[in-house]
């Protein structure tokens, strides 16, 4: 008997539930076509329910997301919630609980129309950047001393392990490997100040590139990494580095790949359960309207379907959508694509056949 894969879904706030909709419309399409079973349960975390019951994740539910084979989640984030209580009480917490230590980002451009740099096309902007998920300054380390005096003191530390570290860099050199491209690893830190973080980080890189010697090595700051990625973003293939820098590089990837519309990235714990979302968050502004773009979504879709082990059906996704991008979207912004949200879903739907 073949498994049904169970799959949470975590709709979220903003416009999280409308693209998440359109993700589960091209999962029926996905599941029919390639034949796999599935049965999602939906949990209603976020800003709506935290107003209303003051809970941001109830008692068990981490538990309980251990017993599912993925999560599907939309966005987190409320403009009516103050700033880091849905977001460490939801998202980070989750990451850390279930040890995703992964983020894993493609930057992939699927038509040169949508790219915001000059004369670079779809075979110059392919790479992913494996961001360390779970530690660095994430950690939540740190604190006040005589808070709201004149002589206050704020310090946030950033907690490197070398065991964080090193499970980070072999899976993106791992990843590397079966990406089978440049074969090729970066990794982007700060080693000209940062003296101690990233000391570890480039003694534990040299020490496991000796395990990979057809990975090529490379280094970069991350100030330069952002001018290379606008430059020449070509001379990537994977990126490896910390919770901070990977989470703002990443957002500059999201642009050189035609913007959040279309950035999607997982969560892994390559022994565990991931957590598949697309980037750009609940977009407060455009809740509602039926004006977001579901792409993202629906490439975070794509990326779950290849870790629950549908490569075919991913592969099948991942062509939808660039069929609809290539052929029908005007632009990937939310409101000008020439589609509402729901047509998109509709869209790639079909194109899966
Ligand atoms: C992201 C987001 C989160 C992060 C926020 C919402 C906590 O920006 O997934 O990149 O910083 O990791
Ligand atoms: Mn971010």
């Amino acid at each position: 008997m073949s498994k049904t894969y169970k799959i949470a879904v975590i709709p979220g706030d903003g416009t999280g539930p409308e693209v998440v909709n359109e993700g589960l419309k091209v999962l029926r399409a996905a599941g029919s076509k390639f034949n796999f079973k599935y049965e999602t349960k939906g949990f209603d975390f976020g800003g709506e329910r935290f107003l209303k019951t003051e809970e941001v994740l109830p008692e068990g539910a981490v538990e309980e997301l251990k017993t599912f084979d993925a999560i599907y989640l939309g966005a987190i984030g409320d403009p009516r919630v103050k700033p880091g209580i849905l977001e460490k009480g939801i998202l980070l917490r989750l990451r850390f609980e279930l040890d995703q230590y992964i983020n894993l980002r493609p930057v992939k451009l699927y038509d040169k129309r949508f790219c915001p740099l000059r004369d670079k096309e779809e075979k110059d902007v392919d790479f992913v950047v494996v961001r360390e998920n779970t530690e660095g300054l994430y950690c939540g380390a740190g604190g006040f001393l005589r808070k709201d005096t004149a002589f206050e003191v704020a310090i946030q530390e950033s907690i490197n392990t070398y065991k964080g570290v090193e499970r980070t860099i072999r899976f993106a050199f791992e990843y590397a490997k079966k990406r089978n491209q440049k074969k090729q690893v970066t990794l982007c830190g700060k080693t000209n100040v940062l003296t101690y973080a990233f000391d570890l980080w480039e003694r534990t890189f040299h020490k496991v590139s000796k395990d990979y010697p057809d990975i090529k090595t490379d280094y970069a700051h991350v100030d330069a990494t952002c001018m290379w990625m606008v430059k020449n973003p070509e001379w990537f293939d994977v990126i490896v580095t910390d919770n901070m820098f990977g989470d703002i590089i990443t957002d500059l990837g999201a642009m050189v790949q035609g913007g959040m519309g279309i950035a999607a990235g997982g969560n892994i714990n390559p022994r565990g359960v991931g957590m598949f979302e697309p980037i750009g968050g609940s977009a407060p502004k455009y809740t509602g309207k039926d004006v977001i773009n579901p792409l993202a979504a629906i490439c975070a879709l794509s990326m779950l379907l290849e870790f629950i082990g549908q490569d075919e059906a991913a592969r099948k996704v991942e062509q939808a959508v660039i069929k609809v991008v290539k052929e029908k979207l005007k632009s990937l912004s939310a409101g000008k694509m020439g589609y509402s949200t729901s047509q998109v879903g509709d869209l790639v739907a079909a194109a899966i056949g």
